[in-house]
């Protein structure tokens, strides 16, 4: 798994001047099943989250109201990207470390999970994240 296996999704838009309409429907528009939904807001100015890696979660991620940056690195290669449309999902696979930083004020930020929380799915030491992705190869 690589940064490359990372991209941006366009999701479905409907546009009617009532306002404008997304859905998102697992393994259709994304390539897992959805087990949980999380988000993060009133995310104070300067503020990082993130700085972990999971091993086998898939998420998308979704800027649902404002702007803010992701930070991908799998151990060999890095990329930002920046999400600032409700209508575009960045699809993060399992054994990326991730960072999110840059919240504009009022920004939500919306991820679609494949599993249920768990702890032991975590790389949450960045040094024990790379030695993991060295030794495997
Ligand atoms: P964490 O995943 O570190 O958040 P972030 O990716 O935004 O930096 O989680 C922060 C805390 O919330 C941590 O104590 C675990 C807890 N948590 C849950 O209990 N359930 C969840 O679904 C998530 C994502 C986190």
């Amino acid at each position: 798994m690589s940064i490359f296996d990372c991209q941006m999704i366009d999701l479905p838009r409907i546009s009617d001047p009532r306002g404008n309409l997304t859905f998102v429907e697992s393994d259709r528009h994304i390539p897992f099943d959805i087990k949980r939904v999380y988000y993060l807001y009133d995310v104070p100015g300067g503020a990082e989250r993130g700085g972990h890696a999971h091993k086998a979660l898939h998420q998308l991620i979704i800027a649902m109201s404002g702007s803010f940056d992701i930070h991908l690195d799998d151990g060999n290669s890095r990329k930002t990207v920046h999400l600032n449309r409700s209508y575009n999902g960045l699809y993060v696979c399992p054994m990326i470390w991730r960072e999110i930083d840059n919240f504009s004020s009022g920004a939500v930020c919306m991820v679609l999970a494949s599993d249920y929380y768990d702890e032991e799915d975590y790389f949450r030491d960045y040094n024990t994240f790379t030695n993991c992705v060295r030794g495997d190869k």
